[in-house]
């Protein structure tokens, strides 16, 4: 395994990370999941992401569970709040309140004393930045938490938080945690050049696009039984971002690329992510073994100039600002 720095900061993460949504402690049974863990854990990895929503709570029961088996100082955990928990009106979004009461329900859930980072999953514009910022603050004054981030912040908000942070003297964003994939590469245009700036670290999730960029999904073909895209409790984005004719044509384009030099399209996709210097670590799913030992094999991966050329022509990079800090 091989591991890279968070931006500027010291501490460093697995180029390969394991998340949660929409598998552990929701999709895939008990074995499943304490085998992908163990495989990714025994592999290396150290980087483990979650959030408080996945599954109402349950993918970090689930996640806190296996993990607990392992030395606590081997493990960076992440987890997120700001997605409505109840109904009840404070129990949602970024202010002091649900940020101090998010994360100690997500102690408890994982059955940890700290979280390694602690992250805003979106923007809360009802919240002013300071009450934010301060609410992170105090949670690593406690020790409850190390590091916090952000995920999916415009690049004006995070470059503005941090001229908060500056202000009152508390800790600024260390993580971002953005989409990043060949068929949607809007963080090249702000939201990279702005990070780096910032020294901080980007860990990019759905570098599969959920799954198209495997060539699991033929033309003309039915989505195979099993798979995301053909499970309406799992399907929502798929079929909404991704799902196109040309989009799986691309793939079985992807397919071929991949076996010329000798590996898959999912080892392609996310050795792809990873050649950008902007990106920490790539925070994989996986519904099975074989999954987790396929996206694993992507850390020590180094794709040739020539096959980067071809993906650009495939997949070309953005070249109008369609969303400001994308
Ligand atoms: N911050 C955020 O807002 C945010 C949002 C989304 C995700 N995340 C984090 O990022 C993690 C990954 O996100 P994602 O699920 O969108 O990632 P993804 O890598 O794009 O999709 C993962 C899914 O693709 C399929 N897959 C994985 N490896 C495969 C392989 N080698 N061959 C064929 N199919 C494969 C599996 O689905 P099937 O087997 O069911 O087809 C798997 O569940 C999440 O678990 C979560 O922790 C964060």
């Amino acid at each position: 395994m091989q591991y890279r720095k968070i931006g500027k900061w010291g501490v460093k993460l697995s180029v390969i990370g394991l998340g949660s949504y929409l598998t552990i402690g929701f999709k895939i049974d008990k074995k499943t999941t304490k085998d992908t863990i163990s495989k990714y854990y025994d592999s290396g990895v150290n980087f483990f992401d979650t959030a408080d929503a996945y599954n109402n709570g349950e993918a970090e029961r689930a996640l806190g569970e296996c993990l607990s088996g392992f030395p606590r100082h081997n493990l960076f955990i992440l987890s997120k709040c700001w997605a409505p928990m109840s109904d009840n009106i404070n129990d949602r979004g970024l202010s002091a309140k649900h940020i101090i009461e998010s994360c100690h329900k997500s102690l408890k859930r994982l059955g940890t004393d700290y979280l390694d980072l602690f992250m805003c999953h979106r923007p809360d514009p009802d919240t002013p930045l300071e009450e934010t910022v301060r609410a992170m603050e105090d949670l690593i004054r406690q020790g409850k938490v190390l590091y916090w981030g952000i995920s999916e912040w415009p690049a004006h908000l995070i470059t503005r938080a941090n001229r908060v942070a500056a202000e009152i003297g508390a800790r600024p964003i260390t993580v971002s945690e953005p989409r990043y994939n060949l068929l949607y590469r809007f963080p090249e245009r702000n939201l990279f050049p702005a990070t780096e700036a910032e020294g901080i670290g980007n860990v990019v999730f759905s570098s599969l696009a959920h799954g198209m960029l495997t060539g699991k999904y033929k033309p003309g073909e039915e989505a195979p039984k099993g798979t995301r895209a053909a499970d309406n409790d799992t399907n929502t984005i798929i079929k909404n971002m991704y799902w196109t004719e040309d989009n799986i044509r691309k793939g079985q384009e992807l397919v071929k690329i991949a076996s010329e030099i000798g590996i898959t399209a999912a080892q392609l996709s996310i050795a792809w992510c990873l050649k950008n210097p902007a990106v920490t670590s790539v925070i994989t799913g996986a519904t099975s073994l074989s999954q987790a030992e396929d996206n694993l094999k992507a850390a020590d991966i180094e794709i040739p100039d020539e096959v980067i050329n071809k993906l650009d022509e495939i997949y070309p990079p953005v070249e109008t600002v369609e969303s400001e800090g994308k």
